[in-house]
């Protein structure tokens, strides 16, 4: 089965409504490629006016996160029916960054990959290991917990939809990008956990990203390897090496 490539940037806390706008403008010509799914992940404060801005083009928008719970009493937090009315299609879950900083777990990892779900969103699920782990060798058992964690209670046919990215906390926003055997051996372990959990179809159909120090030097070697089926980009997301990332295949 051929899997369509799916290239994703994170803006993470970046851009003002106004650059946004600004940035998308600018890039909007640069990111066209149809061999391949291209996703803006923005703030959610961007989300509006990017979604005018992206209109006409091949760019589908993406949240950085949200809430796991209907509505309510919960201030602060953006529901997964607030973003679908907003025109997104893709939301990024458990990012490193949230886990460290906002406490995430997979456990709250899991109930918004089904409540994303339930409301027809994408999730983008992250999962990736500490340089600790790397060294101790447990990088493999640590990433199928969260994988195995992460895909409580969702279908097969769910599944095979989700999007996956792989991104090593040291490589993240570190210039320190993975060796293209590390991506390709880490994102193989997934498929086969998927395959484990699911089965051989789900595991062929699911979408396995890369992400950590994407630049358009390492994107073509990168999304070369069987399992890797594109990226999540931070910095390199904010600029026109975006473009180049998007077309690492021309
Ligand atoms: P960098 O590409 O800046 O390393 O960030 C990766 C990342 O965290 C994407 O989610």
């Amino acid at each position: 089965m051929s899997r369509k490539k799916i290239i994703a940037g994170n803006w993470k806390m970046n851009q003002t409504p106004s650059q946004a706008v600004a940035l998308v403008n600018q890039l909007k010509p640069l990111v066209e490629n149809q061999d391949v799914d291209v996703v803006f992940c923005v703030p959610a404060i961007d989300i509006i006016p990017v979604v005018e801005a992206c209109k006409g083009s091949n760019i589908q928008v993406g949240a950085e996160n949200m809430y796991f719970e209907e509505k309510g009493a919960y201030t602060g937090e953006i529901s997964a029916e607030m973003l679908v009315d907003a025109g997104v299609q893709y939301v990024i879950i458990g990012h490193s960054e949230r886990r460290e900083y906002f406490a995430e777990t997979d456990e709250t990892v899991n109930k918004k990959v089904l409540q994303a779900f339930a409301h027809g969103i994408t999730p983008i699920i992250c999962c990736g290991e500490s340089l600790t782990q790397r060294e101790q060798g447990i990088t493999i058992d640590w990433i199928r917990q969260q994988i195995k964690i992460a895909f409580l209670q969702v279908t097969a046919e769910q599944a095979a939809k989700a999007v996956i990215a792989y991104e090593p906390i040291w490589a993240i926003g570190t210039g320190k990008v993975a060796t293209t055997e590390q991506a390709q051996e880490v994102c193989k372990a997934i498929r086969d956990c998927i395959a484990e959990i699911y089965d051989e179809q789900t595991a062929a159909a699911i979408r396995i990203q890369y992400g950590g120090s994407v630049s358009a030097a390492s994107a073509p070697e990168l999304f070369a390897q069987e399992d890797i089926d594109g990226g999540l980009v931070g910095g390199a997301s904010l600029k026109p090496d975006f473009g180049k990332i998007v077309n690492y295949n021309k």
